[in-house]
Order: C-alpha cells, then sequence, then structure tokens
C-alpha cells in the first residue's frame, strides 16, 4: 500500500491538477501516493493516510466523480478508524457554499470515524489564479505532521 492516497473530486480538473502536483511534490518528501480521481468505495484502502482534494458545484454540491464515494460513506457508514486524512477544498468566494463539498466530505469522513491531520485548507480561485501555489505551501507543513503518527 502507498504511504498516501491522493483522492480528487473535480468537475473542470483543477482539483485533479492540484492533486498530481501534490503527488510530485509528497514524492520528492519521500512519501509513495496512489492517485484516485473520484473513486469507489471499494477502491479506497480502509486504513492508512488519504489527501483528499475537492473542488465545489452547483450550490455547495460534490463533483459529479466523488459522488459515489459520498454517497456510499453517507448510506453504508464504513469504519475508517485506521483512516488518517488531511483535506483541501476549492471553491470561489462568489458563492455562499464556499468549499462546501470539503466541507461536506469532511463532516462525512470524520462521522465514519478517520481522523483529519492539520487544518482544512480551503483556496479560493478569485485569490489564487493557481491552485497549486497555496496546495503546495499548505502540504509543506502537512506532511511533517505525518511522521508523528
Ligand atoms: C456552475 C459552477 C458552480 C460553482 N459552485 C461553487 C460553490 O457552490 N462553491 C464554491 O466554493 N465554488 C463554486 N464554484 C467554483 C469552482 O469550485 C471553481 O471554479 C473550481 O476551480 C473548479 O474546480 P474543478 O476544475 O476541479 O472543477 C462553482 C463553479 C461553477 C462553474
Amino acid at each position: 500500500m502507498a504511504d498516501i492516497t491522493l483522492i480528487s473530486g473535480s468537475t473542470l480538473g483543477s482539483a485533479e491538477y492540484v492533486a498530481e502536483h501534490l503527488a510530485e511534490k509528497l514524492d520528492d518528501a519521500g512519501f509513495s501516493s496512489e492517485m484516485l480521481h473520484g473513486p469507489m468505495l471499494d477502491e479506497v484502502p480502509a486504513e492508512g493516510i488519504w489527501l483528499v482534494i475537492s473542488s465545489t458545484h452547483g450550490a455547495g454540491d460534490i463533483p459529479d466523480n466523488l459522488l459515489p464515494l459520498y454517497e456510499a460513506l453517507c448510506e453504508q457508514k464504513p469504519d475508517l478508524s485506521l483512516v488518517r486524512f488531511g483535506a483541501i477544498g476549492i471553491g470561489s468566494r462568489e458563492y455562499d457554499t464556499f468549499c462546501g463539498a470539503i466541507d461536506k466530505l469532511e463532516a462525512e469522513l470524520k462521522a465514519c470515524g478517520a481522523k483529519q491531520v492539520g487544518e482544512t485548507l480551503r483556496i479560493d480561485v478569485l485569490e489564487h489564479e493557481i491552485p497549486e501555489d497555496p496546495a503546495e505551501i499548505w502540504l509543506g507543513s502537512w506532511h511533517p505532521l505525518l511522521r508523528n503518527l
């Protein structure tokens, strides 16, 4: 199993690009990673470290490619007590439901017993034209936390 499972939810690609960029940075820092864009519940390991990166669509909605996983978490409530996760949201402050998707995902992961490592990063694309930049800075303070798990 890879050290870190990156899980992305994206409609137009930004969150996927951020996930791929962070996978490279994790590799540079000596972590192996597996990349899953919009996986089903049975494709994600029920243990280990997840890094969930999701944009928001509709009105605070989860991207279509991550909806099956989110719904499976809500309906099946799998035991994720062996999962530790980090969370990054991408959205726009133009919307009242800024980064609503990552908030929903974070709440549901915790409801399934997963424990969060670090604070959720919420990237405003109005402020950051290149979301990889704040994500990379956040990663620099997140991955050292993993050494203490
Ligand atoms: C139709 C539409 C609805 C959106 N709704 C929200 C929203 O409710 N909350 C938010 O924070 N951002 C919202 N956004 C902004 C997107 O999250 C943002 O553009 C993001 O970069 C898209 O990422 P993606 O390329 O991974 O899909 C919306 C964008 C579009 C086009």
